[in-house]
């Protein structure tokens, strides 16, 4: 007999250490992690994404694990002249089943658009990997009254051409710029209402089955004292966490305080 299950999604909270922690460093990290939490966790999807130095690393240390590992950014071609780039195939190759996409930092620093974006949404696809795509408006954006035409313009021009998908295979992120870093996370009711319409684009976008299947974090100054106010809302399905990743206490207890 089928039973109902209240949380048809798998609750994925990925911590995304940035340009934090040399390799000597990770493995300390890693060390203690692995001591504080079950490795063989289930009921929720963790990966680390670590930078790119650390990836060989921290794949051996949590090799035989349930844990994930996942890249902060990628390039779009298979191989080339692309001086300082990593291809979709170099993260395959060390393990990588994540890749996040088109973060804020790499949007405002870097010079990504939406339509760098879409290509390499699309190359980790191909690859293999499962993009978390990040979408989130600037304090000025909501101020204007804009934050649903910001997210609404970065999913559909990150997902442009893409119609064939499994829902398992995408998460989305929402990471309102102005909670990035700040200590000042969003309401979470503001969260999952805009949670609700990223997945109501998805739908428009992918189809109303495919959008049913895709996770969404809330991404944005989420520590152990607040992650179960967005993880407890039907509507959001993990974190993406920055800061409270780099610790291993932090983030031990942010992840026992998301399985409720
Ligand atoms: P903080 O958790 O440090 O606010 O960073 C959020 C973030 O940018 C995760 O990608």
């Amino acid at each position: 007999m089928a039973t109902f299950d209240p949380r048809p999604r798998k609750p994925i909270v990925a911590g995304n250490w940035k340009m934090f922690k040399t390799e000597a460093e990770a493995e300390v990290l890693i060390g203690q992690l692995l001591q504080r939490l079950d490795p063989l966790i289930e009921g929720i999807e963790i990966v680390l994404c670590p930078p790119f130095t650390d990836l060989p690393l921290v794949g051996k240390l949590i090799d035989g694990s349930k844990w994930h590992l996942g890249a902060q950014n990628i390039h779009w071609e298979r191989q080339g002249a692309f001086t300082g780039e990593i291809s979709p195939s170099m993260l395959v190759g060390l393990g990588c089943r994540y890749v996040i996409v088109g973060h804020s930092e790499r949007r405002a620093y870097f010079g990504e658009s939406d339509e760098t974006v879409n290509r390499k949404v699309k190359a980790a696809l191909a690859a293999g990997l499962r993009p978390i795509l990040c979408v989130g408006e600037t304090l000025a954006e909501r101020e204007q009254g804009r934050t649903e035409a910001v997210v609404e313009r970065q999913l559909s021009g990150g997902l442009d051409g893409i119609d064939q998908l499994s829902g398992v295979d995408l998460v989305a992120a929402y990471e309102p710029v102005w909670a990035i870093g700040t200590g000042v996370p969003c309401g979470a009711g503001e969260a999952e209402r805009v949670s609700g319409f990223i997945r109501e684009v998805l739908g428009r976008l992918l189809g109303d089955g495919t959008a049913e299947e895709i996770r969404i974090q809330y991404g944005g100054s989420v520590k152990p004292g607040n992650i179960a106010q967005f993880t407890s809302r039907p509507g959001i399905d993990g974190a993406l966490v920055g800061g409270a990743s780099l610790e291993a206490d932090s983030f031990a207890t942010l992840i026992r305080e998301a399985l409720g």
